[in-house]
């Protein structure tokens, strides 16, 4: 049967900077979606120009040094967070369109006069991405497999899935970007081996370590950091032009945004110039203009060096992240059989040293850096049709306990990081005072022993306790964590059997 019948389901890698679409077509054939004709990348950029019309991807991406207040990019950084002030400020100081705390103790960012929450922005991006796959491939495209990064909770999880029902896509199932790109290299190889994938993409880095076995995919052990990509290293370019600036004119840039935005767009192509030349020149021409209103340019030469010096402690935390990770899986460097390099960032030849070093051999060309992902979640996508002949286990897990608050703010874990999903655990748990009839129960999810350092998945109410003595109701809570890592609860009430309603205080989107 013709696998493009309408309701094939497409892989979507929704990228901080950029995102990618693509259609398995049968037995590990795979293509990408192309935009208009050509490149199959859509830049992750909303904008509202003055007209009030709503532009993405290229078209967003193209007017964004002249528009930098309502063009919306990175903004995947920001889905599914709690509005926390050291997230809003980190975010702040790397764009120019504002950010703030959303009305449902999430962050949202304005454009062109309106407040959006993260995960609308994702919808837009997602909305843009169904059309050029509906036009390319001449039906309505309504499922899709979307990826998100390995170190997304259970909450950002929730968000993506959001951002689909807002414009009519079934998101039929979340995987993790790097269980992703095992996909594309490991399906229809029958192997054996164990692999590491360092994903350092525009946003974020993730890695994993995935035992391949034939059509088993099972990850051993992931982490990360959503606050750790390209546009970091961007920013550490950014950071030393501005000081330079200054102490050559005494001018600070920084509060200008389309001198922040024109630096902004240089960088990065110097950036990635940088990988292939060991020196480039950087000049924007009439950058500012002095007091006495001389025209100023920002000019030098950035070379491959100065670029490594100023990015090493990235690179270094990427190594360390790595470093957890295989103590996570008990295994040391010569225990994996390829490291396969994903991301954009990853094109970096300091990157890809660092890693030969660490591991004593080359990555793995087995992949392409910026498609792989969309491949992989292509194949997924073909893997759950009734009428696909590819069957596939992934077996993956989850990037950070979960647990629950305990008296004194500490966080009781119900699930470790690492433990493999789908998952299901039952506890105990009472009522502390006399005559209660409602438990309350606040779940977290983060690695830090305190929860108010945690992000905050909900506030569960459950009611219907019978009252009584404090201690005397004997309730289990019983967690579940679905195969996308996403958490669902219920509670009974261990003598009657009774089960009892919850409700969800905090938004979860
Ligand atoms: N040749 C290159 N050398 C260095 N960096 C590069 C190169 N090509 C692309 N990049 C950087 O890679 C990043 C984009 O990578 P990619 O498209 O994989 O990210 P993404 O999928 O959008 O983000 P994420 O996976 O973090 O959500 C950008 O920061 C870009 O500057
Ligand atoms: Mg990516």
């Amino acid at each position: 049967m013709d696998p493009r019948a309408t309701d094939a389901i497409i892989g979507i890698d929704l990228g901080t900077t950029n995102s990618c679409a693509a259609i398995a077509t049968g037995d590990g054939q795979v293509t990408l979606i192309p935009y208009r004709g050509g490149d199959p990348i859509v830049p992750s950029v909303f904008a509202i120009d003055d007209k009030g019309h709503e532009l993405v991807g290229h078209e967003a991406k193209r007017q964004w040094q002249l528009n930098p207040r309502n063009t919306l990019y990175a903004t995947k950084r920001l889905i599914g967070r709690a509005p926390r002030d050291e997230i809003v400020e980190t975010v702040q100081r790397s764009v120019q369109y504002r950010i703030h705390a959303g009305e449902r103790n999430d962050v949202a960012v304005d454009c062109h006069g309106q407040a959006f929450q993260a995960h609308e922005i994702a919808a837009k991006i997602l909305h843009k991405i169904r059309d050029v796959a509906s036009d390319h491939l001449g039906f309505k495209v309504s499922r899709a497999v979307v990826t998100v990064p390995a170190y997304f909770t259970d909450r950002q999880r929730q968000a993506v899935k959001e951002a689909g029902r807002l414009v009519d896509l079934e998101v039929v199932r979340i995987i993790n970007e790097p269980t992703a790109a095992a996909l594309a290299y490991g399906i229809g190889k029958r192997l054996q081996e164990r692999i590491l994938v360092y994903d350092l993409g525009g946003g974020t880095f993730d890695v994993s370590v995935i035992e391949i076995r034939d059509r088993v995919f099972e990850v051993k052990a992931t982490g990360g950091d959503i606050f750790l990509g390209g546009i970091d290293f961007d920013d550490a370019m950014i950071r030393h032009l501005l000081q330079d600036f200054r102490s050559r004119h005494g001018i600070d840039l920084a509060g200008d945004p389309v001198a922040m935005q024109r630096i902004r767009d240089l960088v990065e192509r110097t950036k990635i110039d940088l990988s292939s030349r060991s020196e480039v020149p950087f000049s924007i021409p009439f950058i500012t203009m002095t007091a006495q209103g001389q025209p100023l340019n920002l000019e030098c030469r950035f070379d491959r060096a100065t670029l490594e010096q100023l990015t090493r402690p990235l690179v270094d935390r990427t190594l360390q992240i790595v470093g957890g990770v295989m103590v996570d899986a008990g295994l040391t460097a010569t225990d994996i059989d390829e490291v396969m390099l994903v991301g954009g960032q990853t094109r970096m030849p300091a990157v890809q040293e660092r890693i030969t070093r660490f591991f004593g051999k080359p990555p793995s060309k087995g992949v392409h850096p910026d498609e792989a992902v969309a491949i992989g979640a292509a194949l997924y996508g073909w893997s759950l049709q009734e009428r696909s002949d590819l069957k596939l286990q992934l077996l993956d897990v989850i990037p950070m306990a979960i647990g629950i608050e305990q008296a004194g703010g500490d966080l009781h874990v119900v699930f470790p990081r690492n433990a493999p999903i789908p998952n299901a655990r039952a506890i105990s748990a009472t009522t502390s005072e006399a005559g209660q009839t409602e438990l309350v129960v606040r779940i977290f999810q983060g690695d830090q022993p305190e929860t108010a350092r945690d992000e905050l998945l909900g506030e569960f109410t459950f009611s219907g306790v019978r009252p009584g003595a404090p201690g005397e109701a004997r309730l289990e809570i019983l967690f579940e964590v679905s195969v996308e890592g996403i958490l669902s609860m219920s509670a009974r009430d261990l003598e009657s059997g009774r089960q009892m309603k919850t409700t969800v205080r905090v938004a979860s989107a």
